[in-house]
């Protein structure tokens, strides 16, 4: 018998309709958008602006968009996993809700919490789950409202994170496409560096927490930039070496979009080609645990069959990967 392996069979994706562009962040913080593109690569990012909606929202809409497109009945879900940073609240999972909305009925679910890293540790949970045999349809779905913990006064975190949210199913493949291998990593010496310092067990909410701005995101961004650099090319490198693989056999680098400097860091040391290079980042910022599905749903026509790819993420805690994955369909 064939072995069978984990393949992505389907993409779907959603974003807001607002647009925060960077002239509109030139009247918030003392910033440019000259400075924001040479820096980053953002022209301008997403904003889920209604007060009453969550991450849930993005999620459940890209699974929506994902179902239309593949024309899926829900009730054949057997699991559904949110990755997310931002969950709609505590306790209750986000990922239970999504899976009723989009009438996931029959699956169980729940939320994957790994800051940016969380859709590719999505992807190795979702592929063990089809490999061992015990499910035939995962559903993935990367979302994140980062605005929700964003401070707009702070030119470090405001002009980088935007929200959205993207989806993929994973199914049983017997022509050996899909997931192949990985080379995950964290390191949580790393956690000063990039946090949401209240709000959870550690720091609960007071009236002085609110006051000292301590529920929005803080990062210090060159020492996250310099580990993103080093680690993310780091496992990329591994996982071709592992794999016997040299940047000929790769047809796309699909990294997590948090600065376009970080990806073309990384390709460099791949020795890619900048045409093998998925980019999106210039019209949502940083997604978090969305980046990387919505590079799926935005490159999906020119992926084919076959085509082998190096998946990458760095993120708080610190966390990192590498995945090589060969995609399964033309569309
Ligand atoms: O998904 C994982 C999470 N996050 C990341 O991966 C983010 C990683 N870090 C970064 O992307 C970058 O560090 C930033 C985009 C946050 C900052 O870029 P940078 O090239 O590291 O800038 P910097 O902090 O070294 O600052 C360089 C200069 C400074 O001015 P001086 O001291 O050279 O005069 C800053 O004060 O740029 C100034 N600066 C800004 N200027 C305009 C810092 N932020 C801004 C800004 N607009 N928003």
């Amino acid at each position: 018998m064939s072995k069978v392996t984990a393949a992505i069979t389907a993409v779907g994706k959603y974003v807001p309709d607002y647009v925060l562009t960077n002239k509109e962040l030139e009247t918030l913080v003392d910033t440019n958008d000259e400075w924001i593109v040479a820096r980053t690569g953002i022209k301008e990012r997403r904003i889920l602006k209604d007060k009453d909606k969550g991450t849930s929202f993005l999620a459940i809409k890209a699974a929506e968009d994902l179902i239309a497109k593949k024309d899926l009945n829900p009730k054949q879900i057997d699991l559904v996993i949110v990755a997310t940073a931002t969950p709609d609240m505590q306790a209750a999972s986000t990922a239970s809700y999504v899976a009723t909305k989009i009438g996931a009925v029959n699956a169980f679910s729940f939320d994957l919490e790994s800051a940016c890293s969380s859709f590719i540790y999505g992807i190795s949970v979702a592929s063990q789950y089809i490999e061992t045999g015990r499910y035939k349809k995962v559903l993935l779905i990367g979302a994140d409202k980062n605005s929700s913990m964003i401070d707009y006064t702070d030119r470090a975190t405001c002009i980088i994170f935007g929200d959205g949210g993207g989806a993929v199913l994973f199914e049983p493949d017997i022509e050996g496409n899909g997931f192949q291998d990985e080379y995950l990593r964290t390191d949580g010496s790393g956690r000063q560096f990039l946090q949401v310092p209240a709000g959870g067990s550690l720091m609960p909410a007071t009236k002085e927490t609110v006051k000292n701005g301590l529920h929005y995101a803080r990062q210090d961004g060159q020492t996250v930039f310099k580990n993103a650099v080093f680690n993310m090319a780091d496992v990329c490198e591994k996982i071709l070496d592992k794999n016997n693989l040299t940047n000929n056999d790769i047809a796309w680098l699909v990294a997590h979009q948090a600065n376009k400097r970080i990806v073309e860091a990384t390709a460099r040391r791949m020795k890619l080609d900048a045409s093998k290079v998925m980019l999106n980042i210039q019209n949502y910022g940083n997604t978090t645990s969305a980046t990387i599905p919505l590079l799926f749903a935005d490159y999906e026509k020119q992926l084919k069959k076959g085509d082998d790819l190096v998946i990458a993420a760095f993120g708080g805690g610190f966390s990192w990967g590498a995945i090589y994955f060969k995609w399964a369909y033309n569309s």
